[in-house]
């Protein structure tokens, strides 16, 4: 079929059993909110329009997703997920085929609904359906004695014999528009709990002579709402598993696959190694032979082929390239650039820093705003002072420039190739190629100096 794909995405209820002054469907999985994920599965269907009704804590859910793609449809009483659907029907178009997704179900897999859509015809409709060991709260999916699926029944409404029934409905269908145009304004409010069911266009389907095509998820996390932050923990568990055998499939090892956690989009050369505690965010990029260590934090980063993170780093925004050694304990912030072979170590935060290749910081410094030149030695506790309390300022190394430890480069300052910088410098004025910086008191020693004593 050829006509354009819809998607209601249904985001109105409450989620009290949060107890959250967030809305529900703004909680996140993986770093990101769960109404997040159903749009971007619902984009990566191809989806031409992309309808979601909201109503408790609109204006936080709106605020919350910058998308320009998206048409919210208020609903400002929640009077059935069948109201709910009507919200946003006037801005579907007739020859839609219409997915309805929940945006508390947020981890459905792209194939597992295209196979859901690709059964749409004008005389069928598709419905999700799961089986369940406890099917309590759902509502049934009734069949006659041939399995033709007849209609639903909530959990509310049934009789004793429909409440065995273990087979429900996952609330997700997908059905013509024009169905649903017709069908939706004729839904009653007559059942135990007084609401618009959706559930009820199955029995206005079959009663038209249409089938019902019913299909399951490869697995029922992928139809598993959130209504606590119990099953939101117990779907983040689930997600970051598939995250973990993605990886290890593209050839990483991880050290425990249950001890990484994935909240972006992560690509990966082959032989990287990933130990316990390292938390992947953004856009993240790594190529062959890079090796991470314990407790790492990785957001928005590049790191080249056989760099090394030691333990405890924490890296964003920053792009890296090939053998680098981080850390233990380093800092790197956005707008830092190393090159090859480059090394800084522990205690060193960089911060808009671009150091050229074989360039070392090995401990205990702080450079930002600054670029360094191919095999600058910074010693130890050295310090760019790059902020005069309003503005920022630059300082630049030469190749092969040597910092003496706990030297202040007092920004703007140029250093040449091959200068050397006295330890303990406080350096304010240029440095030209080859000239050493001494900028300290000179050592006084006063012989026979009488020690106090104790009085
Ligand atoms: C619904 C289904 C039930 C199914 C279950 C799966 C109906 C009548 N029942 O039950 O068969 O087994 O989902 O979880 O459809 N919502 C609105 N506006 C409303 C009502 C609901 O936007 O007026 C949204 C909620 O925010 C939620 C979704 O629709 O995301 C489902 O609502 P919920 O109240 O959880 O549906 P159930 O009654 O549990
Ligand atoms: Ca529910």
């Amino acid at each position: 079929m050829n006509n354009p794909l819809h998607v209601i995405i249904l985001a109105a209820g409450q989620g009290s059993r949060m107890k959250s002054r967030q809305p529900k469907v703004m909680h996140a999985v993986a770093g990101r909110p769960m109404l997040h994920h159903v749009m971007a599965t619902a984009r990566s269907l191809g989806a031409t329009a992309l309808h979601t009704v909201i109503g408790h804590g609109a204006e936080q859910v709106r605020a919350g997703t910058a998308a320009d793609d998206v048409q919210w449809a208020l609903q400002a009483e929640q009077l059935g997920t069948g109201h709910a659907v009507a919200q946003a029907l006037p801005a579907v178009s007739d020859d839609a085929v219409v997915l309805i997704l929940y945006g508390d179900v947020p981890l459905t897999q792209a194939a597992t609904l295209q196979a859901l859509v690709n059964q749409v015809t004008a005389d069928q409709l598709a419905l999700l359906t799961v089986t369940l060991d406890n099917p309590q709260g759902y509502g049934r999916i009734l069949r006659d004695e041939k399995g033709a699926v007849q209609a639903i029944v909530e959990q509310k409404d049934a009789t004793p014999a429909q409440l065995a029934i273990q087979e429900v409905n996952t609330g997700i269908l997908a059905v013509q528009a024009s169905h649903l145009k017709s069908w939706l304004p004729q839904l009653s409010n007559s059942n135990a709990q007084g609401e618009y069911y959706l559930t009820d266009i199955i029995a206005m389907a079959v009663k038209q002579g249409m089938t019902i095509a019913v299909s399951q998820p490869a697995n029922a996390f992928e139809v598993q709402g959130v209504n606590n932050r119990s099953q939101l923990a117990e779907l983040e568990r689930w997600y970051q598993r598939q995250q973990a055998e993605t990886l290890m499939a593209a050839g990483v090892t991880l050290a425990d696959p249950a001890r990484l956690d994935v909240r972006g989009d992560v690509s990966v050369g082959q032989d990287v190694f990933i130990d316990v505690n390292v938390v992947l965010e953004g856009r993240v990029q790594i190529a062959d032979d890079v090796s991470i260590g314990a407790g790492c934090v990785i957001r928005d980063a590049t790191l080249g082929a056989g760099t090394r993170v030691e333990p405890y780093s924490v890296i964003d925004g920053a792009v890296i390239a090939e053998a680098a050694q981080i850390g233990p304990f380093a800092r790197l912030r956005p707008g830092t650039q190393l090159a090859a072979r480059t090394k800084v170590g522990n205690f060193v935060e960089t911060k808009k820093a671009v150091v050229g290749e074989g360039s070392k910081i090995n401990h205990l410094s702080y450079v930002g705003d600054a670029t360094l030149g191919r095999d600058v030695n910074v010693g130890a506790g050295t310090i760019t002072c790059n902020y005069d309390g309003v503005n920022k300022y630059q300082t630049v190394l030469g190749d092969r420039v040597f910092v003496g430890s706990n030297s202040a480069l007092v920004a703007p300052v140029t250093v040449a190739a091959d200068a050397t910088i006295g330890a303990g410098s406080t350096i304010t004025r240029e440095v030209a190629a080859g000239e050493l910086a001494v900028a300290r008191g000179r050592q006084r020693n006063i012989a026979n100096w009488p020690k106090p004593e104790k009085k």
